[in-house]
């Protein structure tokens, strides 16, 4: 088969990220074609693929008047900015990879699907954890009867203290107004996962969270607006100087680094944390998400399932067990473990 030949749009951490996989796999798919604002980032992506100087533009908008340019195109543009590019370029006949969450709410949904079903096009959404081999292991142990009927689930998402500061305090994700909430955004993962593990869709929901911690309230006495001039920055788990400084001191430059700087040099990164959002006191952000939830979830067969985020955690994979009737799965994101009643092993 010859190689999916892709646009992309929005050529940010998630669109960098699939060409970057396209790259490595020529044989699968190519990048022939590049809409994003950003002239750095259009331009390196424009090089590293070999894209024609006129496929590589400013805006989505741009890109969708050429037509049709390649079989499928990523969307990789922020939450709110889903739907409208991916009603265009399914009316053009592409086949579409969404970034999730598809839409902020039910009706963008609808939007999307009505759109792909007209134009007779694929859709996939990115919900890339049901693609590991892990997730693989995971399925396939439930589905084989392994450990009989399952009964009860627990599911947790550590999405850990610097990741959360990063992307939910300080960053694009910090408000349910300009991207989604904190389900939507993080959890939406989490609450696929569950279903496609399963196999069915939840019949009774209720979920509880707050946004408790990263609040003005939490800020520790005499802490400054920004970590830079901040008296207590030393003793603060959430520093912004502590965190990105380590990383570029350990040249670690691919994500988060990257969201933050550019060009990675001390310079570059005492001044965006003096000047940009990255390097706001964590208690003095404009922040509404939350900070944990939990989620209680009654399936079809009387499963019932907890799932957990929370910030306040060493930054790890995401941990399942599935309890049932004749035995019991532990995973860690990485290995899993199976307890089998009979065999008592
Ligand atoms: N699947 C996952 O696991 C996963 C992980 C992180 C983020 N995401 C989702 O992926 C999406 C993108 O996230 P990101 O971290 O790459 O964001 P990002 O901000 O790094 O990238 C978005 C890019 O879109 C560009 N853009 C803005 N307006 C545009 C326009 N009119 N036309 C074309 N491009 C435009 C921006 O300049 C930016 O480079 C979000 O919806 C996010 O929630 C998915």
């Amino acid at each position: 088969m010859a190689p999916v030949s892709m646009a992309v749009v929005g050529a940010g951490q998630r669109g960098a990220g699939y060409a970057r996989w396209a790259g490595r796999n020529p044989d699968r798919a190519r990048v022939v074609a590049v809409a994003e604002p950003s002239a750095p980032r259009r331009a390196r992506l424009a090089a590293e693929h070999g894209i024609a100087a006129g496929n590589a533009v400013s805006d989505w908008k741009e890109l969708a008047g050429r037509g049709r340019l390649a079989d499928a195109v990523l969307i990789c543009t922020q939450d709110r900015m889903h739907v409208e590019p991916a009603e265009a370029f399914a009316a053009l006949g592409y086949h579409i990879l969404l970034e999730k969450p598809m839409a902020p709410d039910e009706a963008g949904c609808r939007r999307i699907v009505a759109a792909v079903e007209t134009a007779g096009v694929m859709l996939a959404v990115g919900h890339v954890l049901r693609y590991t081999q892990y997730t693989r292991a995971v399925k396939e142990a439930a589905d084989s009867g392994l450990l009989g009927d399952i009964m009860s689930v627990q599911h947790l998402e550590p999405v850990g203290f610097w990741h959360h500061a990063h992307s939910y305090v300080r960053g694009n994700w910090r408000r349910a107004d300009l991207a989604a909430s904190m389900l939507m955004a993080k959890s939406c993962h989490d609450l696929d996962w569950l279903q496609y593990i399963l196999g069915r869709a939840p019949l009774r929901v209720s979920s509880f969270g707050s946004l408790a911690h990263f609040t003005a309230a939490g800020r520790p006495d005499g802490a400054a607006d920004r970590c830079a001039a901040c008296p207590v920055e030393a003793d603060c788990p959430y520093s912004a100087p502590r965190f990105y400084g380590d990383l570029l001191q350990r040249g670690e430059h691919g994500w988060p680094l990257s969201v933050v700087i550019d060009d990675f040099t001390p310079a570059a990164l005492d001044e965006a944390l003096r000047d940009g959002p990255y390097g706001r006191c964590a208690y003095a952000c404009d922040n509404d998400v939350v900070d944990h939830q939990v989620v209680a979830l009654e399936f079809p067969g009387a499963i019932t399932a907890t799932f957990t985020m929370t910030a306040f955690t060493r930054a790890a994979p995401r941990s399942t067990r599935l309890f049932g009737t004749r035995a019991e799965l532990a995973g860690d994101g990485q290995a899993i473990r199976v307890y089998d009643f009979l065999a008592q092993a």
